[in-house]
């Protein structure tokens, strides 16, 4: 039995050194004995930690994580720990059929029963492509045991013909190459590979370098942590030193709920716009935000976030990519330049049981063509601005990706220089999409507004990364490239078009869209924060009750139990697309 006077108080001792039921300790002693552990290791009162693998040979773009773990438990063992690592259900943003995304609730809801029901003091969260970050995040925040995250880093920068490639939004170039016959298949294939050139997550900032940025922002991994490239040396000393700081925070018994305050929040808000972060950040920080109950609304990121000017200049909104984001010095001297005109909540506590004002406080910017300093940024209000009206509850749009044509096009009368109107042509899902795009009878022009619905978290299912379509070849031959783009789904990180995206409630919970049709005008006012469909009152309560007529907005059938299960009870893109019940279930280790 342990005489260690800070072990009385480990939830693992629950399972090996529980004297009311020896029975059940001898079980589980016995067959964790039975690879090697020793029942001293077992009874000696020593944090026992988690390490939430991520990494597999199906998720390559955190499959690092299976070497930086053995620094993880180096780490652990050195600061007086003893390491259980096991698996984490796998997301792999680029593989996995119908998106990615709908695996983010399946990932958390397993890692919750792991971290509630086996003996783990604290957990060590190996985070990285896109909805691994967040999943984690939000099991940790339900469950509420101390938790760090590591992330696996960014790949290294992809190159052709002394060019930067970057994840993703190269894909978007070569298509256009194609396109115009400069490159063939093959040459596209060459040209697309060439950004992926070492182990790691997308080194653009998409959603991966948006979600480990901000969960570096929130507190919760190390300082520093988030942007060193995977292959690099340090990023092995990072995965060390998580693991030995892991041992003390369950000693100090440092919570997610302590790290992951509102305060945190605010903070990521503004960080995610001077970082130029995904619009896929608002819907992952809702769902932790909600697992915690920390009060976070869509409205919040407009209200703190949207006047932050861009200070990082990478791919799709700047120029450079994941290793010139490290040189330059990385989160903390985002979060520095911040600091120095008031604008992050300095008190937060961080995961090293420092303050983010302590941890960021002397972080200079290393490479300023990197990372603009706040008195000159690349780009003022670089965040999101939130939309309402008849076609949905709300919508968000990037108004920092806005380009000159776009602007040029749409938003040039003088009298009401933000606002436009047009006539709406209306896709069921992507398929639909590509299948009419170019059908001449759509009679689209230049005045059309592409409308993307079936896109959001119950009609697709998960919601896919559809609303940026392109503008029909016809158009496209007159020089006319984007249209604008509406819609109840979400966009890639890596994309840097000009839409109106997750649209809630979506049509598949017979939100606005479900009635619109194509033809109808619609007028966004961006200075009001409007988006309507011009026609009555009348006119849309007679949609309406045909809509409910007819058993409301179709959309294609679950093709797993798994679909079904978490349409029955998923949110709208606004509330975090989290599973609705699993809402009820806080801070479940304090029993
Ligand atoms: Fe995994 Fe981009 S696809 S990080
Ligand atoms: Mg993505």
């Amino acid at each position: 039995m342990s005489n260690n006077p800070k072990a009385s108080s480990l939830r693992s001792r629950a399972w090996f050194d529980n004297a009311g039921n020896p029975d059940m300790t001898a079980l589980y002693l016995e067959r964790y004995l039975n690879f090697g552990l020793s029942q001293e290791e077992l009874q000696s009162g020593k944090p026992i930690i988690g390490i939430a693998q991520t990494g597999s040979d199906l998720s390559p773009c955190n499959r690092h994580h299976l070497e930086l773990a053995k620094r993880v438990r180096e780490g652990i063992r050195e600061a007086g720990g003893i390491a259980i690592e096991f698996p984490v259900h796998p997301i792999q943003e680029t593989g996995k059929r119908p998106t990615a995304s709908l695996d983010r609730n399946l990932a958390y809801l397993s890692l919750v029963e792991v971290l509630y029901g086996y003996p783990l003091d604290g957990v060590v969260l190996t985070v990285g492509c896109d909805k691994t970050t967040p999943a984690l995040l939000m099991a940790a925040a339900t469950v509420n045991i101390p938790a760090i995250a590591l992330s696996v880093g960014p790949m290294l920068n992809g190159w052709f013909r002394g060019e930067r490639t970057g994840s993703g939004t190269i894909v978007w170039k070569a298509r256009e190459m194609m396109a115009a016959g400069e490159i063939d298949y093959e040459g596209f294939v060459r040209l697309v590979a060439s950004s992926a050139p070492s182990t790691g997550y997308c080194n653009t900032m998409g959603t991966a370098t948006t979600m480990n940025s901000l969960a570096e922002a929130l507190g919760m991994q190390l300082p520093g942590s988030a942007a060193i490239p995977a292959p690099y040396r340090d990023r092995q000393e990072m995965a060390y030193r998580t693991g030995l700081r892991i041992v003390d925070m369950v000693h100090e018994d440092i919570k997610p709920s302590d790290v992951m305050t509102r305060e945190a929040f605010i903070n990521a808000i503004r960080v995610n716009s001077a970082i130029g972060g995904s619009t896929n950040a608002p819907i992952h920080l809702t769902a932790v935000a909600r697992h915690l109950g920390v009060e976070l609304s869509i409205d919040d990121w407009q209200t703190y976030g949207e006047s932050v000017p861009l200070l990082v200049n990478l791919q799709p909104a700047g120029e450079y990519l994941g290793e010139d984001y490290y040189h330059a010095g990385g989160v903390p001297a985002v979060v520095n330049q911040l600091m120095s005109v008031g604008l992050i909540n300095e008190d937060v506590l961080t995961v090293n049981g420092k303050s983010i004002g302590e941890n960021c406080r002397d972080a200079a910017i290393a490479d300023e063509k990197v990372i603009r300093p706040f008195a000159n940024p690349l780009k003022e209000n670089a965040g999101f601005r939130v939309l309402k009206g008849n076609l949905f509850d709300s919508a968000i749009m990037k108004l920092s990706v806005v380009s000159d044509e776009f602007r040029d096009r749409y938003l040039s009368n003088p009298d009401d220089p933000m606002a436009f109107e047009g006539r709406a042509i209306v896709f069921d899902g992507p398929e639909d999409y590509h299948a009419r795009i170019d059908d001449p009878t759509l009679a689209i022009d230049e005045k059309s507004i592409l409308f993307m619905r079936g896109a959001g978290p119950i009609g697709y299912p998960g919601a896919a990364e559809v609303v940026n379509m392109r503008a029909p070849d016809y158009l496209i031959k007159r020089g006319i490239t984007s249209l604008p783009c509406i819609g109840d789904g979400r966009q890639s990180g890596t994309s840097g078009s000009p839409s109106i995206l997750n649209a809630s409630p979506e049509a598949a919970a017979n939100g606005g869209l479900a009635i619109l049709k194509t033809g109808d005008r619609v007028r966004i006012d961006l200075n009001k924060c409007t988006a309507n469909i011009l026609t009555s009152d009348e006119e849309l309560d007679r949609r309406r009750e045909g809509l409910e007529k007819a058993g409301g907005y179709a959309y294609p059938a679950h093709q797993t139990p798994w679909q079904e299960i978490q349409r029955g009870m998923v949110a709208q893109l606004e509330a975090g697309m989290v599973l609705e019940p699993a809402v009820n279930y806080q801070r479940l280790a304090q029993g």
